[in-house]
């Protein structure tokens, strides 16, 4: 009755595969004729339900895990008949509910065939499953779906981590086997035009809802295929959210509205996944509606709220080794666009030359993020990408440059009890002989652990006025001084 979505004959001619769909389907194989043995154990457990245990116990138990094993293998020989019935060219147009529906209508056929009962419930996992398997990313879309999630850590196919509020927890999805979690990776970087193989082992992407992706695939990957994904999120954090969240404080927010809209050059740095894109995006905010802003992202994550915003997006290289546009590129060309404003994601190259200049040549309240684990670290960051990109210049060249080009440093962190918080705000002041001098005007101050992990600890003012007061008050920010009040915690 849906045969709209089957195939005229079943026994079309595969059309050329890649790399991993090659190998899945010489493995499928010898998976078929596996199966063929597991109905009469499979069905024997699922006619006569082992009574169900009231989840006592949270360590799954053999037999459960041996059940949990037999299914997946049966959802991956039901992938395969999916594959081989269902029409691939009409699948994208089918709407979710026709799709569902045919999804089950062949697998209820394949499992009479292969003689393999399940629960109502088992079924209905399965069907779900075997969608995403078609439609979506596989045993990730889950995880993809769940808000509470922000980054996907797959280390090989039988260790999926995620975040949560945090923390990193060991969730239970699993892929089948290697080959099964490269399909799924060669699904998601075939989408977006890019390839990898053995000869191109890594790849960052862009999956469809903007989430960022990167894998890396064996033998470089030694235990099995490694991916990260950051999920993007549709609602980002604004400055109300992060000082809600305690992230910093309200007379934190006042001052660096004051500072972002008086036009400083910002740069946030921190540890990976430490809130520094979340904070950029967040001080965005601060920019008056009526400035041109050019973003630059080797991954588009930031999402400005204001009306004149030119995004751009780096390129690597394609297969051939051609194509690449770097930050710097990108960089280079938005100076001759304009901007009021430049924001680049992550500074981490050469880039940083034209980054610098930029922030000293007309283009201040520019912004950007950089790896380090404090203000002084990052500006010997700043200093090492210079040198890396192999300018020659006396070192007290480039630290006045950068002293120059950059007033502020927020320093963002994440906690070891999973918290993100902005850990201090610094001021640079300018050079006293060799040494750029800078000045601290508020941080976190930690002061204890609670008995269940939390950190506490409060956010303080360092007791010294800020080294801009007066330009927050020419451009009529005239910030209440007890703002950088010390604050003792109780
Ligand atoms: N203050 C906060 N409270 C709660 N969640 C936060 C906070 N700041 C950031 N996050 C969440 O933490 C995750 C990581 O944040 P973000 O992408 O900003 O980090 P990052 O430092 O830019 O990471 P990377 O180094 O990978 O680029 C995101 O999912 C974000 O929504
Ligand atoms: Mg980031």
């Amino acid at each position: 009755m849906f045969s709209r979505f089957r195939k005229d004959q079943p026994q079309t001619p595969p059309s050329p595969k890649s790399l991993p769909e090659v190998e899945a389907a010489k493995s499928n194989a010898q998976e078929v004729a596996v199966a063929a043995t597991v109905p009469a154990e499979e069905s024997a457990p699922a006619r006569r339900p082992a009574p169900q245990k009231k989840s006592a116990a949270p360590a799954p138990t053999d037999k459960e895990r041996r059940r949990r094993q037999r299914i997946l293998e049966v959802k991956s020989e039901l992938h395969t008949r999916l594959l081989d019935n269902l029409n691939l060219a009409v699948i994208d147009s089918a709407s979710e509910a026709e799709l569902r529906a045919e999804i089950s209508s062949i697998a209820s056929e394949a499992l009479t065939e292969m003689n393999v009962v399940l629960t109502s419930e088992e079924r209905m996992q399965l069907n779900q499953d075997l969608y995403f398997e078609v439609r979506g990313l596989g045993p990730l879309e889950p995880l993809l779906k769940d808000d509470a999630v922000n980054d996907i850590l797959v280390n090989g196919p039988q260790r999926i981590f995620v975040e949560r509020a945090g923390k990193l927890e060991l969730t239970e999805v699993t892929f089948k086997d290697e080959r099964h979690l490269l399909r799924i990776i060669d699904k998601i970087v075939s989408a977006v035009g890019r390839r990898v193989d053995e000869s191109n082992p890594y790849v960052d992407a862009r999956l469809a809802d903007g989430s960022r992706f990167n894998a890396m695939i064996p033998p470089v990957a030694v235990d099995g295929s490694l991916v990260s994904i950051r999920k993007f999120k549709k609602e980002k954090l604004g400055i109300d959210d992060l000082v809600r969240f305690g992230a910093f404080s309200e007379e934190m927010a006042l001052y660096l509205e004051a500072a972002v809209a008086t036009r400083l050059n910002v740069v946030v740095s921190g540890g990976t996944g430490s809130g520094k894109t979340t904070t950029l995006n967040a001080l965005s905010s601060f920019i008056d509606n009526s400035e041109r802003i050019l973003t630059i992202e080797d991954t588009a994550e930031l999402q400005l709220q204001q009306v004149h915003v030119g995004r751009m997006e780096s390129r690597p290289p394609n297969v051939e080794g051609k194509g690449a546009v770097t930050q710097r590129d990108c960089l280079r060309n938005a100076l001759r666009m304009r901007p009021d404003r430049i924001i680049v994601g992550e500074t981490r190259g050469e880039e940083v030359i034209d980054m610098l200049q930029a922030m000293n040549t007309g283009h201040d309240g520019s912004m950007t993020t950089i790896h380090a684990n404090s203000a002084r670290d990052g500006i010997s960051r700043l200093e090492n990408m210079v040198a890396m990109a192999g300018i020659e210049m006396p070192l007290r060249a480039v630290r006045s440059q950068i002293a120059s080009a950059v007033n502020l440093i927020v320093q963002a962190s994440r906690l070891q009890d999973g918290s993100r918080r902005m850990v201090s705000i610094t001021e640079i002041t300018g050079m006293e002989g060799d040494i750029i001098t800078m000045q601290e005007v508020f941080r976190f101050e930690r002061t204890g652990l609670e008995p269940d992990g939390r950190i506490i600890g409060h956010f303080t003012g360092c007791g010294i006025r800020s080294h801009f007061s007066d330009r927050f008050k020419r451009w009529g920010y005239d910030l209440p001084h007890t703002i950088y009040d010390v604050v003792r915690g109780g």
